[in-house]
């Protein structure tokens, strides 16, 4: 299998800002690649690099052998995008919007009619597509979106936080098509998002990104792997347990990592073996526990293990909230 996506060492700075430090990796031919980060860690910066919208400050990536700097038109001619802010012309109809985008990259005629027809039964809104836009629900407009990336049959599609702000139902249907694509059609995709969901239900290799550097690369099992077995959770009465954690530490059974106030995460080989002896260590320092909990590693576990920190930070939930107020009032 040939790599569809190849990148070197990429950087973007924007004026002071690093967004993007030196990344490099690569994605394989009809592979679906999840970039996985929380708010700010660059991804889509690094996706608009890749679809030649934003040029980078330094480093190198080709798209399906093409060049982004030096041959950003061939690139552009084999590749679909799905923006993370909604893209879609409100007052046209489904089909209008299609058809736009279909005369834009050089069809026409009966070729392009039916190509619309197709996208628009592949997404299901056909019986729709001549319904405006503005009448859409969020869900809609999605496939819609998905349905217009598809007009001119592109060998790599580039989707940025595919099911942002979407209910649950929905985000499962556009996993749906997600897969049916790359099964398909063979599409190779990339993929950026915040949801360790998604990228656990999509994606065949992941790169977690964190503020401008990708922290971690490989499979979900992979990943998983590189945190240990189980995962307990131990809920304290009393907040600033800093200390109480790094007393844990030092009792080098355990590794322990600070996630809220009062919750501790330990990683440990085996949950029904360790947790009496955690307990025990615990009393014997006089902590008072609230509750304990565990499960098999997730991916938010691999996050904490390798940042300290939880992908669904507080801000994070803020900025998501703010972003679906936006989409709301563009809509
Ligand atoms: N045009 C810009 N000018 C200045 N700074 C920018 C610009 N675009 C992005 N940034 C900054 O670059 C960093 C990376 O932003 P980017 O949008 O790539 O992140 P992201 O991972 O897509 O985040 P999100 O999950 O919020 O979409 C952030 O600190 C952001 O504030
Ligand atoms: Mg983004």
């Amino acid at each position: 299998m040939k790599e569809a996506i190849i990148v070197e060492n990429l950087a973007k700075r924007y004026g002071s800002i690093e967004a993007v430090k030196g990344i490099s990796f690569t994605v394989r031919e009809g592979e679906i690649f999840g970039f996985l980060g929380p708010n700010g860690a660059g991804k889509t910066t690094t996706i608009h690099i890749l679809a030649t919208i934003l040029k980078p400050t330094s480093g190198k990536a080709t798209v399906d052998g093409y060049d982004i700097v030096r041959e950003p038109q061939k690139v552009r001619k084999i590749i679909g995008i799905i923006f993370q802010d909604p893209s879609l012309d409100e007052e046209l109809t489904g089909y209008e919007n299609l058809y736009i985008h279909g005369r834009l990259y050089g069809l026409g005629g009966q070729s392009l009619r039916e190509r619309i027809e197709e996208a628009l039964k592949f997404v299901e809104l056909h019986e729709y597509k001549d319904k405006p836009v503005r009448k859409y629900s969020g869900g809609m407009r999605r496939r819609l979106e998905i349905a217009r990336a598809l007009i001119h049959i592109p060998r790599i599609l580039f989707l940025d936080e595919p099911t942002i702000g979407l209910d649950p139902q929905t985000r499962v249907h556009i996993w749906e098509y997600i897969n049916e694509l790359n099964r398909e059609y063979k599409t190779t995709i990339f993929l950026t998002t915040h949801y360790m969901d998604e990228a656990e239900a999509l994606c065949s290799k992941i790169a977690i990104i964190d503020r401008g550097r990708i922290i971690a690369l490989g499979t979900v099992d992979d990943l998983k792997s590189r945190v240990g077995s189980d995962v307990v959770y131990v809920k304290l009465y009393g907040d600033n347990n800093e200390g109480i954690c790094r007393a844990l530490q030092l009792a080098d059974v355990w590794s322990c990592k600070h996630i809220q106030d009062n919750v501790l995460a330990l990683q440990v080989e085996k949950a029904s073996e360790a947790v009496p002896e955690i307990l025990k260590y615990l009393e014997k320092l006089k902590v008072k526990v609230k509750e304990v909990n565990y499960r098999r590693p997730t991916l938010d576990d691999v996050f904490i293990h390798l940042t300290g920190r939880e992908i669904r930070d507080s801000e994070g939930g803020f900025v998501d909230f703010a972003r679906m107020i936006h989409r709301a009032r563009t809509r």
